[in-house]
């Protein structure tokens, strides 16, 4: 690690790998040789088209893509899908399955509901405040999709297996767990996620769209809110956000090139959250996991101490060992850890290493 870095488990916008924030500076002011710096050049320009068909072409391998799924690179935030998919699928008053696992999805049903769509919460676990996955949901052999929120970034859940929905296509807001792992992407109709977690910084939403939804569009939506409109121009409609697309090109590039593809960075996701909470149930309870066991996150670990002030302190000193980002979310309060595909084995070993420091000198 670069001394003056800090080992960074922020949830998001997070750390990005130290080679792709190398290169970016590198080519920063001159951009191979064009004489310009990426954020000053066009986006039709050849270079730029370059970078864009590469992310899309390393999306497709990493996730095993068949021709059937378009990638598109959009702004808005992984917030601006919660109501482009109903708005763009749920055109003919027909209705869609959604599983509420916290914040996010809630945010997801709020918004479809306030566009008036016929939605059906088939399973939530906001009766043990989203500590868990529900199991054995009975979805809706005629919903157009159901939707799920693969990984909980507030309250450190995951779903570990995807839920058999019997052919109603998926639909996942991945935003904090994409490219994290590997897994079969043929159940799913879309997968979306902002990219500021796990595959660059923010300003850019991937989106991976099965071409049997597209039939569903309707024509009178506003352009920017159709999906046709990015499928048929190849993301490039308007200006894309070329920079964070860029970002991202070389993140997807890190994560098949030097860490080895999907497979090998979910064994390292998980060797990683092994490892933290290795540490959180071997703590003789000086650390509490909120999460379910069963149910825990890869991506962010939450866990309590013995009192908001400890927590305080907690924080405050791991920041002074060179560790950040580990206040949980302000509506839960708590700890966090998140453990995105840049946060390395190393910086887990550090926090684990402080975490067991912390306990002894106050257990
Ligand atoms: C799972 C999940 N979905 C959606 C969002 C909101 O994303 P955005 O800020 O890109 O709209 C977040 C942000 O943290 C998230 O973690």
């Amino acid at each position: 690690m670069k001394a003056d870095r800090i080992h960074n488990f922020n949830p998001g916008p997070a750390a990005l790998p130290l080679p792709v924030l190398e290169e970016i500076q590198e080519s920063f002011l001159n951009f191979k040789g064009a004489g310009m710096s990426i954020v000053e050049m066009s986006h039709r320009s050849k270079q730029f088209e370059s970078i864009l068909g590469d992310a899309v072409q390393r999306t497709q391998r990493l996730l095993k893509l068949g021709d059937r799924h378009h990638v598109l690179f959009l702004q808005g935030g992984a917030t601006l899908q919660f109501a482009m998919i109903p708005m763009n699928f749920l055109a003919d008053g027909r209705s869609a399955d959604y599983v509420n696992t916290g914040t996010w999805s809630t945010n997801a049903i709020k918004e479809a509901r306030g566009l008036n769509k016929p939605i059906q919460v088939v399973a939530s676990s906001e009766d043990r405040q989203f500590t868990y996955i529900p199991g054995r949901i009975a979805f809706n052999p005629d919903a157009v999709y159901a939707h799920i929120t693969s990984n909980n970034t507030i309250r450190g859940t995951q779903w570990s297996r995807f839920p058999d929905t019997t052919g109603v296509p998926l639909i996942a807001d991945m935003s904090s767990d994409i490219m994290s792992r590997p897994f079969d992407t043929g159940p799913f109709g879309l997968i979306y996620a902002g990219a500021q977690k796990n595959i660059g910084p923010a300003g850019v939403t991937l989106v991976i769209l099965r071409d049997d939804l597209l039939a569903r569009v309707p024509e009178n939506l506003p352009v920017m809110l159709k999906y046709t409109t990015y499928t048929t121009k190849n993301s490039l409609y308007n200006t894309p956000p070329c920079f964070a697309i860029y970002a991202v090109q070389l993140v997807l590039k890190w994560i098949e090139e030097t860490v080895g593809g999907l497979d090998k960075m979910g064994a390292v996701n998980r060797a990683k959250a092994d490892r933290l909470y290795g540490c959180i149930d071997a703590s003789g309870g000086f650390y509490r996991g909120t999460a379910e066991p069963a149910s825990r996150s890869q991506m962010n670990v939450t866990f309590r101490l013995g009192g908001e002030d400890l927590e305080k302190r907690f924080i405050e000193e791991a920041v002074k060992s060179g560790l950040g980002g580990l206040k949980g979310h302000r509506s839960v309060g708590g700890c966090r850890a998140s453990l995105y595909n840049a946060v390395s084995l190393e910086a887990v070993d550090a926090l684990v290493a402080f975490m067991d420091f912390f306990s002894k000198r106050n257990g």
